[in-house]
């Protein structure tokens, strides 16, 4: 399948399934937004609440926090955001669509890494001289580019001036070292100590896109970890390690995902090292997570700029600013990648249509006893999220086989009430039940559980299971043991 293909693919699974939705649709859409629909709020709640889980429920080093969206501008100033958090662009004098800079460059990579090192001047001069506006074709541009800061900006209060202007937070990484010296004074924290959070930021994006990759808004997760000058570089290697590691473990394809280390000329004036998670995604390799050494520079400049004492003291009463290491990821681009790497589709037997057929024999082999072999047209595409169990959205379904059984039903039923108490389940009835198991695998359910009438005599249910369609007999009193021991 060519790549443009799937992304296609996914996004249009997305929207069938209620995984993700274009936002405001019935009004047209709304460029670059997204929202996720009844399936993949549970998909990216399962993200956060692991990640949460992972970085603080299971370390005793690490603390959680909530801060504001909206914060003192003061804040943004000390960060550097104020001045620094631009992008140059270029602005065609017949449309007035503005450009990147850079983005005008041929594709060539060497192209685009020569920009990089250009300042904006020489960016005009270079890239918009007999360049045609890929907007309205003309080749006028304006003589400069202009610096774009990307935070959004608004208003408090009901006057529109610029002394009650603030910012939506471009990153949720300043309202932890804003409060540094509320977590060291009210909790008994000891350096090494991370603070994490997870929230909303948003980006005024000139090249948003790529479906949930790159938009306006969107959610971190972030970590900064304080520790000792002394042992930063150790700490580094460290959570580079653990980051990449967690996406394998909640089985991410390991020969598609790298960790790339920033040139040290590249690196931002407060980084002293940074390393990106990257994956590859159907439009190339792409970011997921930055891990970075940040040195001392954000506690600095809030001390200077506060003029509060952010400094940390130990038992001997030995005062240093900490350094911090910094992984910072997104949840939405966590969630993407989660998606992308879990769609397959494979050709396989189709399951029997009728529900006297039984359960059949569904399988990417011809089974022996199959009565469907050999028969082209029993053959169906099968589309199925292949989600570790924990990120699933749904983590089981109940079907009783029959609906017009009102025994099956009733046992089907009563096994869905004692389960939804502890896990995300589904009870479906509707349409045979090879449909049920499709619309199941489309959604990445690892398990359905099928009642049938020997159910009713000998109280045991079918498991069958999403990636292989094998299918199981167990006591239905074992279900919740069961699921609970997949979802460890
Ligand atoms: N505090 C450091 C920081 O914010 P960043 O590399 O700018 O670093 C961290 O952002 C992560 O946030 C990225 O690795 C990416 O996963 C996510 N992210 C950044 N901009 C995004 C956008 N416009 N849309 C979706 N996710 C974004």
């Amino acid at each position: 399948m060519k790549e443009n293909d799937l992304m296609k693919d996914i996004v249009a699974l997305c929207k069938r399934r209620g995984i993700i939705y274009p936002s405001s649709e019935i009004y047209g859409g709304f460029a670059n937004t997204w929202d996720y629909g009844p399936y993949g709020v549970l998909l990216k709640n399962n993200v956060k609440k692991i990640w949460w889980e992972d970085m603080v429920q299971k370390r005793s080093d690490i603390v959680g926090l909530d801060s504001a969206i909206l914060m003192n501008p003061k804040v943004w100033e000390a960060s550097g955001h104020l001045t620094e958090f631009t992008d140059p662009l270029v602005e065609c004098k017949k449309c007035h669509k503005r450009f990147k800079s850079d983005s005008l460059a041929s594709n060539s990579n060497e192209d685009v890494e020569f920009s990089k090192k250009l300042n904006i001047p020489e960016l005009a001069a270079r890239y918009s001289v007999g360049k045609q506006c890929p907007e309205c074709k003309a080749s006028n541009w304006a003589t400069e580019s202009k610096q774009f800061n990307l935070m959004f900006e608004t208003h408090i209060g009901s006057t529109e001036s610029k002394d009650n202007i603030t910012y939506l937070r471009p990153e949720t990484a300043q309202g932890i070292f804003v409060n540094f010296k509320n977590v060291l004074d009210s909790t008994r924290v000891k350096l090494p100590f991370g603070i994490a959070q997870i929230g909303k930021a948003f980006r005024n994006e000139i090249t948003p896109g790529n479906f949930t990759f790159r938009t306006l808004e969107f959610e971190q997760f972030e970590l900064e970890y304080f520790c000792y000058p002394k042992d930063a570089d150790a700490d580094f290697t460290k959570w580079r390690e653990a980051r990449f590691n967690w996406y394998v473990g909640l089985g991410i394809n390991k020969d598609k995902l790298r960790l790339t280390d920033h040139p040290k000329a590249d690196l931002a004036h407060y980084a002293k090292a940074v390393s990106d998670v990257e994956y590859e995604f159907p439009f190339g390799w792409a970011e997921l997570e930055g891990i970075a050494n940040r040195g001392d520079y954000d506690l600095a400049q809030h001390q200077k700029v506060s003029g509060q004492n952010l400094e940390y003291a130990d038992e001997d009463n030995n005062r240093i600013l900490p350094y911090v290491i910094e992984p910072s990821g997104g949840v939405d681009r966590a969630t993407l990648a989660f998606l992308v790497d879990a769609y397959s589709e494979e050709q396989v037997n189709k399951t029997p249509l009728l529900p006297e057929e039984g359960l059949g024999e569904e399988g990417v082999t011809p089974h022996l006893t199959s009565p469907y072999q050999g028969e082209e047209k029993r053959s169906e595409t099968r589309t199925v999220l292949r989600f570790h169990p924990k990120l699933a959205p749904i983590k089981a379904a109940i079907l009783p086989l029959v609906k017009k059984d009102p025994e099956l039903v009733n046992m089907a039923q009563e096994i869905y009430a004692e389960l939804k108490s502890s896990f995300f389940v589904e009870y479906d009835e509707d349409g045979t039940v090879g449909k049920r198991y499709r619309r199941q695998d489309e959604i990445g359910t690892p398990f359905c559980i099928t009642i049938d009438s020997d159910s009713l005599t000998n109280k045991t249910v079918t498991i069958r299971h999403r990636d292989s369609m094998a299918q199981d007999r167990i006591n239905a009193a074992e279900i919740k043991e069961f699921l609970q021991e997949k979802l460890q």
